[in-house]
């Protein structure tokens, strides 16, 4: 069986990470969709690292949850399978999708990049057991608190290892996804928990359901993906996809 599954903030959301569009989604009154893009670095960076710090945070502190599960065990259990998602969080991973599985069209949060150079760190690596969460031993940021990291190869300022909007996919990324859709047609194309505003997200799922494949939405609400997809659940994700996955397994 070849499948693909397409994931966005919404998946994440059980695990008490804010989506972007949602009501929980501002921050200090800000628009996330505003502080995540290249003019808001370059107009206050400080402000963009605390609210970056903050996610990491968060992030760290929270757990995958039972569609971060359900998702790993269908990475599993199918033979051909990639996982397209547009979170920056590592709760994918730490609920056991290998990294050969999974592409992380938006970045990852944990990576520290220069702005100017080539210059590159991952600040963290996942918790010794998926299930664990991280512990204050592993929080080493504090001693940036307050300050905006400079780059140490060039001093340029560093910024988060993320897609802003207007900003360019990684081209090495685009190409495993553009591999998967070209070495055949899907039988499923899971899409879930993303408001799909993407074009290229859309333009996926369809093109993964090209040959009348299952094309299956988990949102609880509408997006634009609706009219395509050949079933819809409108059901949280955490809910659904456990479901879905065994569904899917037991065929
Ligand atoms: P959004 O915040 O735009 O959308 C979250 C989606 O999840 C919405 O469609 C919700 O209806 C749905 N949702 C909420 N709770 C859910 C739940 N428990 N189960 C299932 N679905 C749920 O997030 P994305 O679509 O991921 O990009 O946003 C796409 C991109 O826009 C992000 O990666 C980020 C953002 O700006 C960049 O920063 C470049």
């Amino acid at each position: 069986m070849r499948v693909l599954v397409l994931t966005g903030a919404g998946v994440s959301a059980e695990s008490g990470i804010p989506t972007f569009r949602g009501k929980d989604g501002y921050w200090r009154n800000l628009d996330p969709t505003k502080l995540a893009t290249p003019e808001a670095f370059a107009r206050d960076p400080k402000l963009v690292w605390e609210w970056y710090r903050e996610r990491r945070q968060r992030i760290r502190n929270a757990r995958p949850n039972a569609a971060h599960e359900a998702i790993a065990r269908l990475a599993h259990q199918t033979d051909e399978f990639l996982l397209v998602t547009q979170n920056v969080d590592d709760l994918h991973a730490r609920a056991g999708v290998a990294a050969e599985k999974m592409v992380q069209i938006h970045g990852d949060i944990f990576v520290t990049r220069c702005s100017r150079c080539e210059f590159e760190r991952h600040e963290y690596e996942h918790p010794p057991s998926p299930r664990l969460r991280w512990t204050s031993e592993q929080e080493q940021e504090q001693e940036h608190e307050g300050v905006v990291p400079k780059c140490p190869d060039c001093d340029a300022l560093v910024r988060p290892g993320v897609v802003w909007f207007g900003e360019q996919l990684s081209r090495n990324e685009l190409e495993r996804v553009e591999d998967f859709l070209d070495g055949g047609a899907c039988d499923i194309v899971i899409v879930a928990g993303t408001t799909a505003t993407f074009g290229y997200i859309i333009d996926w799922a369809l093109r993964g359901n090209r040959d009348g494949a299952e094309l299956i939405e988990v949102n609880p609400e509408e997006t634009p993906l609706s009219r395509f997809a050949t079933r819809l659940v409108r059901e949280p994700a955490a809910i659904a996809l456990p479901r879905i996955v065994s569904q899917i397994i037991r065929r």
